[in-house]
C-alpha cells in the first residue's frame, strides 16, 4: 500500500504508539465506542477529513473513526499542536513499520509556516485522484470554511486580491484559492456537493457555521459538538485547567504563586483558567463584557475590573474570550517587565501580534521556539507565548485524555449521525439530543469509580422523567 502524507519524522512513531497505548487506556469513552460499534462498521463508506490538533489524544480518535469502518485523511488545525510523534504513530499505523507504512494519511508538523498550514489542509481534502471526502471533522471551522469559501469564489469566477488590511493568515488563505481556481475552477464545487455534513468541535468553529446558517450560506448540514454539556462543559473548562498551567510552567518556568494573573473572558475557558490560576497561589482578576459572566466570576471571588487598570501592575494575562484585539499593542507597551502575555482562545488575534510586530524600536528574541520575548525601546520586555496563538497546545501538549475521550465520544457519535442518518438532518447546525451527552458521560463514570444513584420509578414519574434519561429539559443550564 502507499500512502501519501507528510509529517516531521516516521521514525518517531514507535515513541507515539507508546503514549497511544497509554492514552486509550484513560479514553474509555472512546474504547468503549470501538466496542460497540466495531462489529457493525457504521462509518463504513464515510471518508472523512479531520483538521484537529494532531496530538495523542486524536491519534485514539482517528483510530477509533478507522475502526468504525472509515477512510480517514488529518490535519492539525494549529500551526503548533502538532505532537510529531503522534503524527508519525498515526500514519505508521499499528500494524505498520517507519519503512512500511499502513495507517493514516496527515498532513502536520510542529511548526507550520501559515502556507504550509493551508497547503496541509488543502492535500487532507483532497483523495487521490481528485476526489474530496464527504464528511469533514473540524476543530475551529477553516476545513468548511476552505471549502465554503472556494465554492464562494468559484461561482464568483475570481478570488479577492488580499490587501494589506487582511490579516497575513487571510492573505495566504487567497493566495492558495487564486491558484486553485486556476487550476480548477470546479473542485470545491465538487467537493461540497459530496460532503454529507461536518461536525465542528469548538466554540469559535460553531460561532462560525450559526453565522453561515443566519446568512443563508451553509452548503450541509453540521453537528455543533462544541455544546454537548459533556463536551464545553467539560473540556473547555476541566481540560483548561490541566493544560494552561502546564503551558506557562514549560514555557517559562515562572512561579505562578503570588503573581497576579489576569483572564480575559469567564465563559467555560475563563473559568477553568480562572481556578487553574488560583489553585497555583495566583491572585486572579477577571474581565468581561458579560454583566452574567461578571456577576458569576465575582460571586466566584474573582475581582472582576478592566484591563486598562491593571495592565501596568499584573504579572500574567490570559485571553479566553474567541473575540479580537483583547489586549492591544499599546496594553502590552504599558505591561511590566517580563509581563506573561499568552491566549488561549481559539484564533491568535486575541493578542494584536500584527500591532506589537510594528511598534517602533521592538525588537523579539527567540527564548525558544514557541517562547519570545519582546523588547520595548525604553528596555522593558515582556515575554509572549506560542506567539499568541494557543500556549496550552503550542507550549505543552494540550487537554488529556480523559477529558478528550467525553469530547470525542462525542465527535464519533456526530459522524455516525450525520454518515448514517443523513435524511434526517437537512442543511442546518443541530446539537446531539441529550441521551447521547449522558451515554457520553456514562461512559466515563467507571473509570472514576462513580457510582450513581438509580431513580425509582416513583421518583421518576414524580420529576417527570423516564428511569433511564434523559433527565434535564434541553434548557437546563448544568
Ligand atoms: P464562551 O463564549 O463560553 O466564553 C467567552 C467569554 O468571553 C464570554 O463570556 C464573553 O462574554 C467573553 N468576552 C467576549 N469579548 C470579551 C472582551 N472584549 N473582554 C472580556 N471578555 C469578553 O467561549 P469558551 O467556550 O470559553 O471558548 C473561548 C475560546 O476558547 C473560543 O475561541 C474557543 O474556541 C476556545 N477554546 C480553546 C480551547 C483550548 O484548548 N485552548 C478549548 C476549548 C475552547
Amino acid at each position: 500500500m502507499s500512502l501519501d502524507f507528510k509529517v516531521a519524522d516516521l521514525s518517531l512513531a514507535e515513541f507515539g504508539r507508546k503514549e497511544i497505548r497509554l492514552a486509550e487506556h484513560e479514553m474509555p469513552g472512546l474504547m468503549a465506542t470501538r466496542a460497540e460499534y466495531g462489529a457493525s462498521q457504521p462509518l463504513k463508506g464515510a471518508k472523512i477529513m479531520g483538521s484537529l490538533h494532531m496530538t495523542v489524544q486524536t491519534a485514539v480518535l482517528i483510530e477509533t473513526l478507522v475502526a468504525l469502518g472509515a477512510e480517514v485523511r488529518w490535519v492539525s488545525c494549529n500551526i503548533f499542536s502538532t505532537q510529531d510523534h503522534a503524527a508519525a504513530a498515526v500514519v505508521v499505523g499499528p500494524n505498520g513499520t517507519p519503512d512500511d507504512p499502513q495507517g493514516v494519511p496527515v498532513y502536520a508538523w510542529k511548526g507550520e509556516t501559515l502556507e504550509e498550514y493551508w497547503w496541509c489542509t488543502e492535500q487532507a481534502l483532497t483523495w487521490p485522484g481528485g476526489e474530496g471526502p464527504n464528511m469533514i471533522l473540524d476543530d475551529g471551522g477553516d476545513a468548511t470554511m476552505l471549502v465554503h469559501k472556494g465554492v464562494e469564489f468559484e461561482k464568483a469566477g475570481t478570488v479577492p486580491s488580499p490587501t494589506d488590511d487582511d490579516s497575513e493568515e487571510y492573505q495566504v488563505f487567497l493566495r492558495l484559492l487564486q491558484k486553485s481556481l486556476a487550476a480548477d475552477p470546479q473542485k470545491w464545487t465538487r467537493i461540497a456537493e459530496r460532503i454529507k455534513g461536518v461536525t465542528e468541535e469548538t466554540t469559535t468553529g460553531v460561532h462560525r457555521l450559526y453565522e453561515m446558517q443566519r446568512d443563508g450560506r451553509l452548503l450541509f448540514p453540521a453537528i455543533n459538538v462544541n455544546d454537548s454539556v459533556t463536551k464545553s462543559k467539560f473540556d473547555n473548562k476541566y481540560g483548561i485547567r490541566h493544560s494552561l498551567p502546564d503551558g506557562i510552567m514549560r514555557g517559562t518556568d515562572v512561579l505562578i504563586g503570588g503573581k497576579v494573573a489576569v483572564v480575559c473572558g469567564y465563559g467555560d475557558v475563563g473559568k477553568g483558567s480562572a481556578e487553574a490560576l488560583r489553585g497555583q497561589g495566583a491572585r486572579v482578576i477577571v474581565t468581561e463584557v458579560d454583566p452574567i459572566n461578571a456577576l458569576q466570576a465575582a460571586m466566584d471571588g474573582f475581582q472582576v475590573t478592566v484591563l486598562e487598570d491593571v495592565v501596568e501592575t499584573a504579572d500574567i494575562f490570559i485571553t479566553t474570550t474567541g473575540n479580537f484585539n483583547i489586549i492591544t499593542a499599546d496594553h502590552m507597551a504599558r505591561m511590566k517587565h517580563q509581563a506573561i502575555v499568552g491566549n488561549v482562545g481559539h484564533f491568535d488575534n486575541e493578542i494584536d501580534m500584527a500591532g506589537l510586530a510594528k511598534t517602533p524600536g521592538i525588537v523579539r528574541t527567540e527564548i525558544k521556539p514557541q517562547v519570545h520575548e519582546w523588547r520595548f525601546p525604553d528596555g522593558h520586555t515582556i515575554i509572549v507565548l506560542s506567539e499568541g496563538r494557543l500556549l496550552n497546545l503550542g507550549n505543552a501538549t494540550g487537554h488529556p485524555s480523559f477529558v478528550m475521550s467525553n469530547s470525542f465520544t462525542n465527535q464519533v457519535i456526530a459522524q455516525i449521525e450525520l454518515f448514517t442518518k443523513t435524511a434526517e438532518y437537512p442543511t442546518d447546525v443541530y446539537v446531539l439530543p441529550k441521551i447521547l451527552d449522558e451515554k457520553v458521560a456514562r461512559l466515563h463514570l467507571d473509570a472514576l469509580g462513580v457510582k450513581l444513584t438509580e431513580l425509582t420509578k416513583e421518583q421518576a414519574a414524580y420529576i417527570g422523567v423516564d428511569v433511564a434519561g434523559p433527565y434535564k429539559p434541553d434548557h437546563y443550564r448544568y
